[in-house]
């Protein structure tokens, strides 16, 4: 059987980070596309060259042309510009919005296949573009935002509590946006609700650096956002397709019905498996988790409404 093909598009931080998780977990073979000719290319040289070292056999390659992507089972879309410091997500809805229309025409024309996972921020407003550009179903179209988000409110609850991060399981919904749901009521250690452990003082400030986290690495980095967890992310996202683990991870998944919302892309926990995403879990939200939910949909929706008026300008 030949090696399955992941196409990155976008050979940034987080493109470089994904290719890398890729090849030394043998998911199959890399193409890096960028518009900026030479920083493809080189990065997949590079990591290539590591390729004896580390033991992997699997062909990175560097493109600036769509043809590079053809047949691939795999796409991962970092391409547009990041935060800088005092930028929300939102900010980046007018320009990132024209790039992602270019994206999801080549994606539509050369990989016509493959499953696309999204990582583009405003991402609920970048994934529901790719969707409605390529046209594809919605079980192959699919956000990267609540496991990142999800791994964060983890991180820190272990922190916290100084245990072993496996045994700390959380989830966060909703949009990717400063108003995101942490589920508190389903934040366990090895079962065991977390608010056996935590003070609610203590978890609302838990929470609350949660929802900011990405923007905390922002005002660190000055330059950039965050890479490593987000391409950690989209990567288990495609190993649990491209081996149909099954996995149930929370993403950015069309709903049409699902927690009562109809048409719209939004973080709620997904099963992954060959069929992409296959279907969505609906778990239970006490009433305050419930309020934010839908605080955080409002936000959505000016989002795609402001995505809207972007795209008819
Ligand atoms: C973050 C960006 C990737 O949350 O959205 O860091």
């Amino acid at each position: 059987m030949p090696r399955r093909k992941i196409a990155l598009i976008g050979a940034g931080n987080i493109g470089g980070t994904m290719a890398h998780l890729c090849a030394l977990k043998g998911l199959g073979d890399v193409v890096l596309y960028d518009v900026i000719d030479g920083l493809p290319q080189g990065k997949a040289l590079d990591l290539l060259q590591s390729a004896p070292i580390e033991n992997f056999d699997a062909q990175i390659t560097g493109t600036t042309k769509y043809e590079g992507i053809a047949g691939a089972d795999v796409c991962i879309v970092t391409a547009g510009i990041v935060r800088k410091p005092g930028m929300s997500r939102d900010d980046l809805l007018g320009t990132n919005s024209k790039i992602m229309s270019q994206v999801a025409e080549g994606i539509k024309s050369y990989a016509p296949n493959a499953l696309v996972i999204v990582i583009t921020n405003p991402l609920d407003a970048m994934v529901t573009l790719v969707k409605r550009v390529t046209g594809f179903p919605k079980n192959r179209v699919v956000g990267q935002s609540g496991i990142l988000d999800s791994s964060r409110y983890r991180t820190f609850i272990a922190q916290e509590l100084k245990v072993s991060v496996a045994s700390v399981s959380a989830v966060v919904l909703g949009g990717h946006g400063d108003d995101m749901v942490p589920v508190r009521s389903g934040c366990q250690l090895s079962g065991v609700p977390v608010e056996k452990f935590i003070s609610s003082q203590r978890l609302d400030e838990i929470e609350a650096r949660v929802r900011n986290a990405g923007g905390e690495i922002v005002a660190l980095l000055k330059t950039g956002s965050a890479f490593y967890a987000p391409a950690s992310a989209a990567v288990r996202m495609a190993q649990s397709y491209l081996m149909d683990k099954k996995e149930i991870l929370p993403c950015a998944a069309y709903l049409e019905g699902e927690y009562g919302v109809k048409g719209y892309y939004f973080g709620v926990p997904v099963m992954i498996g060959a069929g992409g995403v296959e279907k969505v879990i609906e778990i239970e939200l006490s009433p305050r988790e419930r309020k934010l939910f839908e605080e955080s949909l409002g936000h959505v929706k000016e989002l795609v409404a402001a995505m809207d008026r972007v795209i008819k300008a």
